[in-house]
């Protein structure tokens, strides 16, 4: 995607040196875009432990180049597992995360040590490519649903929640993807944005995002979605996801699970946007499988953004000693997600829908 006319990917390799990575520091947007080098895997885990670097596709990808930068040195057996080991370690919750650094581990351990450097880098660039195109085409098809409710030139208000646009992925985002496109074609389409507590993905990211590529687009407080379902103001919740499990549960950022109870009772429809890498086949129950990252109290004790002055700042909102408690993800039920926007089409938010559209995750090989 462009910022100021100029397309960038959210990660990429340093042209002159050809070996060290950068990305936007995601904590300093949208006051500054400040673009960060990457040239260890310490450096790249701190960068995705802080959310320099976050969302489920991005955080993948980072991480397969926090492989590759760690093999330059030394590509040793001990090196590639301690290192995927690291890595792993980093996020619990995104299956992106663990799919980049399995499928990195299954193409180099076979190697010579010699051979692993640049072997990684490649792998890492075509995790990067296949994510770039897996969004354009969840875009495409995402695009055919809201082109539906534009139908007439109607203007079509989609709610989403937490930062799932191009700079959460390789390029184009989940959620934000088909919105894009929409807009491009010259479709009337307004965001109401979810600022998206603790951690203000919505009205920090999202809202750049959008604002940015020039989509009408509204932040609105956590809690007023219910208020505009029910006054007729949403006429689609398009969310993103860290894990959906093989039978459609959704785990994406906390508070997806109250837009999509508000939704059913709106009769507002509930799509989740994912690539498939996204999906994982060996869990069934999202709420009891997926693990739920629990982040530090501080970001619900604490908030940033820019003060009068133009200075970026942290401020207290919590009395001394109020504690806080910060699940960073909650799950919201198959059954209560109206469908699913995939790079082979959309499907219903089940076990068969799933697998009509990815039958190579079959009985056989899944033990299903
Ligand atoms: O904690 P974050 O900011 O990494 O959470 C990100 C989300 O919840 C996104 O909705 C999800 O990763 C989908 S990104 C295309």
């Amino acid at each position: 995607m462009k910022i100021n006319g100029t397309p960038y990917r959210s990660v990429w390799v340093d042209e002159k040196d050809g070996w060290s990575i950068h990305i936007f520091d995601q904590t300093r947007l949208p006051f500054a875009l400040d673009i960060l080098t990457l040239v260890t895997p310490e450096e790249v885990a701190h960068a995705i432990c802080t959310m320099q670097v976050r969302g489920a596709p991005l955080i993948g990808a980072v991480a397969a180049y926090g492989l590759a930068l760690a093999l330059r040195s030394s590509a040793n057996d001990t090196t590639l597992e301690q290192t995927a080991a690291m890595l792993a370690a980093t996020r619990p919750t995104a299956i992106n995360l663990r799919w980049a650094i399995e499928r990195m581990l299954t193409r180099l351990r076979p190697l010579a040590p010699a051979e692993r450097a640049a072997a990684a880098y490649a792998e890492a660039g075509l995790i990067c490519d296949e994510d770039a195109a897996q969004n354009e085409a969840i875009g495409r098809h995402g695009l055919e649903l809201l082109r539906a409710l534009a139908a007439g030139g109607r203007r079509v208000n989609i709610l989403t929640h937490c930062n799932a646009g191009w700079i959460a992925t390789v390029d184009w985002g989940t959620a934000l993807a088909p919105i894009y496109m929409a807009h491009d074609e010259g479709l009337d389409v307004h965001v109401w944005v979810d600022e998206t507590r603790p951690r203000n993905q919505g009205a920090a990211l999202t809202a750049w995002e959008l604002g940015s590529h020039g989509v009408p687009h509204t932040v609105i407080a956590d809690n007023a979605g219910g208020h505009l379902m029910q006054h007729g103001q949403v006429d689609i919740v398009i969310v993103g996801t860290d894990r959906v499990t093989r039978s459609g549960d959704v785990a994406n950022k906390i508070g997806t699970y109250l837009k999509a109870l508000a939704a059913r009772d709106n009769d507002v429809p509930f799509w989740v946007a994912l690539p498939s890498t996204t999906i994982d086949w060996t869990v069934s129950d999202g709420i009891r499988e997926i693990p739920i990252e629990e982040r530090a109290a501080s970001e619900v004790t604490h908030v940033g953004g820019r003060d009068d002055a133009g200075n970026i700042v942290r401020v207290q909102i919590t009395p001394d000693g109020s504690r806080a408690a910060n699940p960073a993800f909650d799950v919201t039920p198959a059954r209560l997600v109206t469908g699913l926007i995939t790079e082979k089409g959309c499907c219903p938010a089940t076990q068969a829908g799933l697998l009509s559209l990815f039958p190579e995750f079959g009985q056989k090989e899944q033990g299903i």
